[in-house]
């Protein structure tokens, strides 16, 4: 049961912002009001999912949260391809569990608790997905992540990439966030929801520029990488590993 997302309704002391029980009893509401084009973007990493997962392969979600992607790949995915989620919040994964179980995914999963600022180890993965995640992994610790995703991804595998991000240059980073704002207010986020959120997010939640996440997955050696989805501050990348000459 997802509840309407109320978290900062009421206000707060200042604390920065944790993926805890209150926010997992109404995640799925907070990121469908939250981020533009949610579902659309879901429904976008499944059709790209298609085209790279390699059957007795395994398909990775990093910070799956309640499990949404995952569920939607288990409808469209071969069965002999296993899932593994990853997370730092138990909460997200009980959670994640108990959906798993309502929608009878069909295949051999494996939930697991880790933290991905300590890098991550990856088995047999054709596709690895990062959605909403990345931006949240400390940016001291980014590069090691990416690099330990390239270097155990099989070949021809991908990475899906959904983030945040900031404007290339200030004026139209001021301008994407004016336009952010105003989204949230349409989705009946009020004044004092949407301000106290950004306080909580702001040491928690680093966007970098759309460039920079280029030439991040580039420089650890993805040969393909392509932007399938932006809009405004918020953008969705697929970067390829293939080594052949
Ligand atoms: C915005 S949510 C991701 C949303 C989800 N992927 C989706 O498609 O709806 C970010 C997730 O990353 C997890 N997370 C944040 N930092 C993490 C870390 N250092 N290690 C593992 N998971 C982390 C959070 O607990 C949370 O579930």
């Amino acid at each position: 049961m997802t509840y309407q997302d109320k978290v900062f309704r009421v206000e707060k002391t200042p604390a920065d912002f944790k993926f805890g029980a209150n926010v997992v009893s109404v995640f799925d509401d907070m990121v469908t009001r939250s981020v533009p084009f949610y579902l659309e973007i879901q429904r976008m990493m499944t059709e790209i999912a298609i085209d790279f997962a390699v059957p007795g392969s395994n398909v990775y979600d990093l910070g799956c949260s309640t499990g949404t992607t995952l569920i939607n790949l288990d409808r469209v995915l071969s069965t002999d391809i296993n899932f593994i989620g990853i997370d730092d919040s138990k909460e997200m994964l009980e959670k994640c569990k108990s959906n798993f179980d309502n929608a009878g995914l069909k295949r051999t999963y494996n939930l697991q608790y880790a933290d991905l600022n300590k890098g991550v180890k990856l088995e047999n993965p054709s596709v690895v997905i990062m959605c909403l995640t990345l931006q949240f992994i400390r940016p001291l610790y980014r590069e090691k992540l990416i690099e330990d995703i390239y270097s155990q991804m099989n070949e021809n595998g991908c990475l899906i990439l959904i983030e945040k991000v900031l404007g290339e240059d200030s004026l139209f980073n001021r301008q994407f966030i004016k336009y952010y704002y105003d989204y949230k207010r349409r989705n009946q986020y009020n004044e004092m929801e949407i301000s106290q959120k950004r306080e909580a997010l702001e040491n928690v939640l680093i966007p970098y520029k759309l460039m920079e996440n280029r030439e991040l997955l580039l420089n650890k050696g993805f040969r393909y990488v392509e932007t399938f989805f932006k809009w405004y501050n918020f953008c969705g990348m697929v970067a390829v590993k293939n080594t052949t000459i």
